[in-house]
């Protein structure tokens, strides 16, 4: 599925639920988020439709779970083992807050699930409880084990950089990625928080992070196989694990974008900053046939964004927040 900028969107990320068992700062609101109702939410059916269609029809290599949180979805194995049955040589990912690993890795792993992304800003208790609004850093820590026991490899954590909340401990993350080998990739903050809380002088450019790594431990820049929103790098003296950049706000990957994703409620969005989404489920519930979704969505990728417009005077911001798309 190519669009009017030369790209090819080969990757779907799929929101299983809107529902999340944190409430961090950078994403939701303390409390009064309004829910989906159940009925709005696509069924395991629906999605498992819709993504053959993007796999046998549409050219989908890779897929990634996202939320709300989604090990909070009911069964959310069972979704696993009927996405990864389409075809055995999809790419499945999922990127979680790893609150319910130690309860679901092993059997993510069993159904087929290949890689994982955890979210995990802060090593200090007291920041955790503050950043996510749950006091569980010691869940998260006994997840990230249990993935390791079940034999997710290598895993990814995610940690959303935000001046004067927790970037004094960038040396830190970098240190947990040699000693446990860990890929820590570092992401710039963006505009997608439920709060307004998000300025540009709260970004940490991702330049500055990889300088700072670099001066203490020296690192060495590795290419990517696939399109991606991450830099990477090893460490010179070959210590396990690694570090990564995502520059969101400070240089955006959407030149090269590769990405689709369907949101909990069956709609397509072509872009994080789309504002305007395309109403699939109201194609699956009204008796669409294979075809004619498959050439509604090959239409919305048409139309797909170039890029995000943060920092320029026509910037508009979507009126969804990060957990009610997805991540
Ligand atoms: P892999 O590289 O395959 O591991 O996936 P990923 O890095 O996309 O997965 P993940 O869900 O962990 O995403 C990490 C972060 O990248 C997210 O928190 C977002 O902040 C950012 N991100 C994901 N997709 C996009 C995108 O389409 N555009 C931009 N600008 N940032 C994105
Ligand atoms: N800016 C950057 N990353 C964010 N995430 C959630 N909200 C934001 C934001 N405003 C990240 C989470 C998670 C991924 C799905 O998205 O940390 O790793
Ligand atoms: Fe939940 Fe993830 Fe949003 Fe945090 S970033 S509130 S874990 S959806």
């Amino acid at each position: 599925m190519r669009d009017t900028f030369g790209r090819v969107a080969d990757d779907l990320r799929i929101s299983v639920t809107d529902r999340c068992n944190f409430r961090c700062v950078y994403c939701m609101p303390a409390a009064g988020m309004a829910w989906l109702a159940r009925d709005e939410v696509l069924s395991f059916e629906e999605i498992v439709r819709l993504t053959r269609i993007l796999v046998e029809e549409c050219g989908v290599r890779t897929i990634r779970l996202t939320g709300g949180e989604p090990l909070v979805r009911k069964g959310i194995e069972q979704l696993t083992g009927m996405i990864a049955a389409i075809d055995p040589s999809l790419d499945i990912a999922m990127t979680t807050n790893g609150i319910l690993l130690r309860e679901k890795a092993q059997a993510l792993r069993d159904a087929g699930l290949r890689r994982l992304n955890v979210s995990l800003d802060t090593l200090h208790s007291d920041r955790f409880r503050n950043l996510a609004r749950r006091d569980a850093l010691d869940r998260v820590l006994d997840g990230l084990a249990a993935a390791r026991e079940a034999g997710f490899e290598p895993i990814k954590l995610n940690m959303v950089v935000m001046r004067g909340r927790n970037d004094d401990e960038i040396l830190d993350f970098a240190k947990l990625a040699r000693r446990e080998g860990y890929q820590v990739r570092f992401i710039e903050f963006m505009p997608l928080d439920a709060d307004g809380i998000w300025s540009q002088d709260d970004v940490v450019a991702s330049r500055d992070i990889i300088e700072a790594i670099d001066r203490e431990f020296p690192l060495e820049p590795l290419l990517n196989d696939r399109p991606a929103p991450a830099t990477s790098f090893r460490f010179k003296d070959g210590a396990a694990g690694g570090v990564g950049v995502i520059p969101s706000v400070s240089d955006a990957f959407c030149r090269i974008c590769n990405r689709i994703r369907l949101t909990a409620e069956g709609h397509l969005r072509t872009c994080l900053f789309s504002l305007q989404e395309h109403d699939l489920k109201v194609l699956l519930r009204g008796g669409a046939s294979d075809l004619e979704i498959r050439d509604a969505v090959v239409r919305a990728v048409w139309q797909k964004e170039e890029g995000h417009k943060i920092g320029q005077a026509d910037f508009v911001r979507p009126a969804k927040s990060m957990s009610q798309i997805g991540g």
